[in-house]
């Protein structure tokens, strides 16, 4: 249907088209203020590259945007090749995300899986785990972190062929997809310029000295079809998960 016709035929009447067509078109990540600043979400389908260091939040981002899924009755898929399911579980848990319930009712999927199996899926194409996104109805996937699956392929070639098949994989599902990166968000970000150049945003996590202690920022570096923020923002992480602040940050970020 086209995206007119659909904005017509929902309801209530008396919202806005430009809101409707955001109710559409966006998929809320659910992280508060975040969504201010991109249009109120990810574009629907989009496949989304999150960076940053090591103890950023990344993971923390990705079940956030999963959790607010299942809040709107969508089912989720978390693929790992790196994150323990007990501990990240139990870790989860302290923002009041429990996982094992939402498991068990079968509104989360989490998957660990071993990089080079990943090479199996890709070789068909999706596999396995396309059809669990079939039968389950995935409509958010998070593959967290696709570092340690670039470090699979030897060459730039092949690292540039499992990337492009990745991502057409990932379009193919009718998914809105996020991918955490573990990089350095200041320098040259995905060791694969594949990886940037195929992702539809790429959102920058910072974690920085600051005087007295590290300090969060988040950047959208690009957005594709979306009219985003381009300032920097402080996040903070709470006991419902992560927090951008409302107003954006002017210092200087020193790596
Ligand atoms: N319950 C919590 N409250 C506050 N901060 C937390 C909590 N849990 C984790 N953190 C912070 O988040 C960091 C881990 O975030 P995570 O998303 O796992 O990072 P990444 O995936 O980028 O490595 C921890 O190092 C800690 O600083
Ligand atoms: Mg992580």
């Amino acid at each position: 249907m086209k995206l007119k016709k659909k904005v017509e035929a929902l309801e209530p009447k008396g919202i806005s088209y430009k809101k409707k067509v955001a109710m559409i078109k966006r998929v809320p990540t659910g992280i508060s203020n975040f969504d201010a600043i991109i249009q109120g979400g990810l574009d629907k389908n989009s496949t989304n590259l999150v960076v940053g260091n090591s103890g950023a939040g990344k993971s923390i981002f990705a079940t956030q945007f999963l959790m607010e899924g299942i809040k709107r009755g969508e089912s989720c898929l978390y693929i790992t090749f790196e994150e323990e399911k007990e501990e990240f579980f139990e870790n989860m848990l302290e923002f009041g995300w429990d996982l094992e319930a939402l498991e068990k009712k079968g509104a989360f999927v989490f998957l660990e899986y071993a990089p080079e199996k990943v090479r199996t899926m890709l070789e068909e194409g999706g596999g396995i785990i396309e059809n669990i996104v079939l039968r389950k109805k995935i409509t958010r996937v998070v593959i967290d972190s696709i570092t340690s699956f670039e470090l699979l392929f030897d060459s730039d070639i092949e690292k540039r062929e499992a990337s492009l098949s990745l991502f057409n994989i990932l379009r193919k599902w009718n998914c809105t997809s996020l991918l955490t990166y573990e990089g350095n968000p200041f320098k040259g970000r995905a060791s694969s310029r594949t990886v940037e150049f195929e992702s539809d945003s790429i959102i920058l996590l910072y974690f920085v000295r600051g005087k007295e202690e590290r300090e969060r920022y988040i950047e959208v570096l690009k957005m594709r079809g979306t009219k985003h923020s381009r300032q920097v923002y402080p996040v903070s992480i709470e006991k419902n998960g992560m927090v951008v602040g409302s107003e954006p940050y002017f210092g200087e970020l020193e790596e």
